[in-house]
């Protein structure tokens, strides 16, 4: 059976943008809207353009730049968000509307004072409404991670036969865990008439770190969107981080699964996500922080240099990374010494590397990292580079 594709709908500007902090100019937001088209994502959601007139420009300037993704724009579910959103989408080559409203009985009750039909009632209109200025409408259930299997399934049907063609089912306050979702999902698809015409999205928030777990099971269980943000950020603990579910379909091809990734462009987005938000990456963040492909312990720097599949499951290359990296520290044997020895232009014996080493260790011990001056500095006393 030939591999299906999952489609990358990045949330980057929108989602990932809306974190204290993360505020971006018109032109970062350019910037960053051409990287991910060139990169290959399906969609760009490029803002909310309603929140304020600075986010209508940038859609609007997003919409005139992009010419491969499809370009969205968030509303909620009333005429003046979706107007300013059509608007603000009207150069785009591939517009699509994102609206839609809560579905949790937490948020029917506390944040719209409302009652189950009321809701189904805004859900669908604000669903005609969009359709009205375009083909491409995607309706998202607010906290349908905490909204019930049935009563969901009745929102998604009412959009579907209102026109919607995608359907978002987010898990907004990240609570699911992963057999919960992906059962969702199943559900949506076994008692949804007309599911299988349109795609359903996943859309995962990170507050018990499932999120990308929480993406795969909905793909396996039959989504075909997911939504994501470079470096996984977004609201409080933040998103599914994009390069993590693109390089898990990557890995395992027994899922049956492929993306139109760039995945060697994939350091690079990190690197240009991180820099133009201010926002940090953990250096042990999965597949794009800085200790991704770094091995510091004896045993597995060992491993590394003997054969990289040993404690790599990614060719760093793949990412875009120019090799692993062999950390020296204390814990570091003699084959990582040699190893880095040799990058430097000093071959070593085995009786000469026996002494080195103790005192590679004195130093080591001293510090964090023995790093390449450090043994410049240890092998003048020894010897002269050959
Ligand atoms: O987390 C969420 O529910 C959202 C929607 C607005 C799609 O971001
Ligand atoms: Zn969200």
């Amino acid at each position: 059976m030939s591999a299906e594709k999952i489609q990358i709908f990045d949330t980057t500007l929108r989602d990932g943008e809306q974190v204290p902090g993360c505020k971006l100019n018109k032109k970062q937001k350019l910037e960053i809207a051409a990287k991910l088209d060139e990169l290959g994502v399906d969609v760009i959601e490029a803002g909310f353009p309603i929140s304020s007139p600075g986010d209508f420009e940038a859609v609007n300037a997003i919409s005139k730049l992009v010419k491969n993704a499809t370009v969205c724009g968030l509303t909620r579910a009333n005429k003046k968000d979706i107007e300013s959103a059509a608007k603000a989408l009207q150069y785009a080559v591939k517009p699509r509307i994102h609206t839609g409203i809560g579905t949790s009985d937490s948020h029917i009750i506390h944040k719209f004072n409302s009652n189950r039909d009321a809701i189904i009632e805004r859900a669908v209109e604000a669903v005609a409404y969009a359709k009205s200025f375009v083909d491409d409408v995607e309706f998202y259930a607010e906290d349908a991670g905490r909204t019930d299997n049935a009563f969901l399934a009745q929102v998604i049907q009412e959009v579907i036969n209102a026109g919607a063609t995608v359907v978002n089912i987010p898990d907004t306050t990240g609570y699911c865990l992963p057999h919960e979702y992906g059962a969702k999902i199943k559900y949506l698809k076994d008692n949804v008439i007309g599911i299988d015409d349109v795609v359903i999205s996943c859309h995962n928030h990170n507050d018990l770190g499932l999120a990308t777990a929480n993406a795969i099971a909905g793909a396996v269980n039959g989504a075909r969107q997911i939504e994501c943000t470079i470096n996984g950020i977004g609201e409080r603990a933040g998103n599914t981080a994009l390069e993590e579910v693109v390089m898990v379909f990557n890995q395992h091809k027994e899922l049956n699964f492929y993306t139109d990734i760039n995945t060697q462009m994939l350091t690079e987005l990190s690197q240009l996500t991180s820099e133009t938000m201010g926002m940090f990456v953990q250096p042990n963040k999965a597949i794009v922080g800085s200790n991704a492909f770094a091995h510091s312990s004896g045993i597995h720097q060992d491993g590394v240099i003997k054969n990289r599949e040993t404690y790599e499951i990614i060719n760093p290359a793949d990412v875009g990374v120019n090799e692993s990296s062999i950390i020296l520290t204390a814990r570091s044997g003699r084959s990582a010494l040699a190893y880095r020895l040799k990058g430097i232009g000093f071959d070593t014996t085995k009786n000469e590397l026996d002494v080195i080493y103790n005192q590679f260790l004195e130093i080591a011990d001293s510090k964090k990292e023995v790093v390449k001056e450090d043994l410049i500095r240890l092998m003048n006393q020894f010897r002269q580079p050959s």
